[in-house]
């Protein structure tokens, strides 16, 4: 069957089947490898999908979102596309790429694909033509401009993985800008024909069948033309975890330019062909009311995740205020994607300590809002940790003593073989632990399992009504450290607690049942007056 046939028969969750989604999201070189050379590939996440849909066991996840896959001399391991219409051989070929896409739907299974606009690979032909000379038809593409009265780069930008956004290129005599690495040239989105190829792309993949497109840091797509210097910082306004260079200075005129939303309207031109498709933002801006402009009052993106929660300590005043106005500002009509860990943050487990990982999964299933599972939470896993002869993050490298490695170790699918079954060759980053349990194979028939846990959780997501569709408010006048969330859906209540103080405390007035609990024993417990909770439970209660 063709993969535009089987999507019209998974469209049946309606247009808007994201709103409340579990979104699992691979990346890719640590899922799985089918090939033997190390690295995970399209044919591996086929060969692995029993973990997440359709059969017995299975997480029972909503959509996959996979990282890309494109061809790229992988500076920045594929977030440097040198062709956005094809698969890098690493990982497959389009024929890969199209039976994955059909099992996937085959199980009711949604597939994202990553689209990167901001910039594309040094390597990418448009590139080598920009710069082959000044007058070439494709050297408008790219941001070109002459050197400062000194010869030094033409204003005082930082680029995002360190230096200055700006490398010169003595062929032609003239600096190119690049927000990421110097082989991370940004494209030109003023030009009309940047975008009708970007455009082109877009469709290339939804054309295929793919059931949206998760579009990478938005926030830099357009700069001040006049090329204005940045003051320096005062507050938070980019990625706290930056390279200092790049902290020190107020991003007014290189991120979150106003043209970026225009670009974003056109982007959702574009899905409007194909019903359902999810348009969800990277926007990475700490500020929510910048971040929200990007949904375009309905025109814009769908989903924008909030990277308020990555940012966050283990203080419940602190989540709420990453949560609630933001919450106000979307009001009733639009959504968040939630977020505690990606390929580019700490695992859940490492950055708030096993011993909160399930009371974490807890507050993230709680929020309202599409989940997004990073791979290898629903075990626990720990961040890795790498030799530095094993380093491979360009951002590590360049010298900025923070490295993404440590949470892209290869999924830990069954210890008792060889590289714990990812791959029957050394992986490309060491795995994060050979701790007994910490895999699949140990996990996924324990009931009291980390595994058991998130395919608990996301069953009774996927069940409740408050927890899909209800309202959400936080509850005042809680014991210190408790973060409490009311959702509401007609006369069906949720409530979540999540203690995240330091002493025992007692919570009165929320009679109920225990759904889950991070004390799995306490599950179905009924609670009359007073609820009990030691540091680090949470709970999730239907309210009588
Ligand atoms: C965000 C991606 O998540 C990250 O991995 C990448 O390095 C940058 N964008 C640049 O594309």
């Amino acid at each position: 069957m063709a993969s535009s046939d089987v999507r019209l028969v998974t469209k049946s969750g309606g247009e808007r089947w994201w709103e409340n989604a579990v979104l699992y999201q691979i990346y890719i070189r640590s899922y799985q490898d089918s090939n033997g050379d190390g690295v995970g590939d399209l044919e591996g996440i086929r060969q692995r999908l029993d973990h997440l849909k359709g059969a017995s066991g299975a997480l029972d996840v909503d959509a996959i979102w996979i990282t890309p896959f494109y061809p790229s001399p992988m500076a920045d391991f594929g977030y440097d596309v040198s062709d956005y219409c094809a698969v890098h051989p690493l990982f497959g070929d389009l024929d890969a790429f199209d039976r994955l896409l059909a099992d996937c739907h085959a199980r009711g299974l949604q597939l994202i694909v990553d689209f990167v606009p901001n910039h594309c690979s040094i390597e990418h032909p448009w590139f080598v033509e920009s710069r082959s000379s000044r007058d070439n038809p494709k050297r408008d593409w790219f941001i070109w401009r002459d050197p400062a009265p000194d010869g030094g780069p033409p204003n005082n930008w930082k680029a995002m993985f360190g230096g200055d956004s700006w490398e010169f290129d003595p062929a032609t005599g003239q600096y190119y800008y690049h927000h990421f690495l110097a082989s991370q040239p940004d494209l030109n989105w003023r030009n009309p024909d940047v975008r009708a190829a970007m455009y082109d792309a877009m469709h290339f993949w939804l054309d295929r069948g793919v059931d949206g497109l998760r579009v990478d840091a938005v926030q830099t797509l357009t700069e001040n033309e006049a090329l204005t210097d940045n003051p320096p910082a005062e507050g938070p306004t980019v990625k706290a975890k930056a390279g200092s260079e790049f902290a020190s200075q107020q991003h007014i005129n290189d991120i979150d330019w106003p043209d970026n939303i225009e670009i974003v309207r056109q982007f959702r031109d574009v899905t409007d062909d194909y019903p359902g498709a999810l348009l969800l933002g990277e926007v990475y801006l700490l500020e929510h009311e910048r971040m929200v402009r990007y949904y375009a009052s309905g025109r814009g993106f769908d989903l924008c995740f909030n990277f308020l929660l990555v940012n966050m300590p283990w203080n419940a005043d602190a989540f709420r205020n990453a949560i609630e106005p933001l919450h106000d500002l979307l009001g009733d009509e639009f959504r968040i994607a939630n977020v505690l860990s990606s390929h580019d943050e700490s695992r859940i487990a490492t950055r708030f300590g096993p011993e909160r990982a399930r009371a974490a999964a807890i507050l993230l299933f709680g929020l309202r809002g599409m989940t997004t599972v990073y791979q290898g939470d629903e075990l626990g896993l720990p961040d890795g940790v790498i030799p530095n002869d094993r380093l491979q993050d360009p951002f590590a490298l360049a010298g900025h003593g923070l490295s993404r490695d440590p949470a892209r170790t290869p999924m830990q699918w069954d210890l008792g073989q060889p590289y714990a079954g990812f791959s029957t060759a050394e992986p490309w980053l060491p795995l994060a632990t050979d701790h007994p349990g910490m895999d699949v194979a140990g996990q996924r028939d324990d009931p009291a399992s980390m595994l058991a846990f998130y395919r608990d959780l996301i069953a009774f997501k996927r069940v409740s009504e408050p927890l899909r569709e209800g309202s959400q408010r936080f509850i005042d006048d809680l014991p210190e450290g408790v973060l409490g969330i009311l959702r509401e859906a007609g006369n069906q209540r949720a409530v979540i607690f999540v203690h995240m103080g330091e002493s025992r405390c007692e919570i009165a007035g929320w009679p109920g049942r225990i759904a889950i609990a991070s004390d799995r024993n306490r599950e179905g417990e009924t609670v009359t007056g007073i609820l009990s909770l030691e540091p680090n439970d949470a709970v999730v209660m239907a309210l009588s």
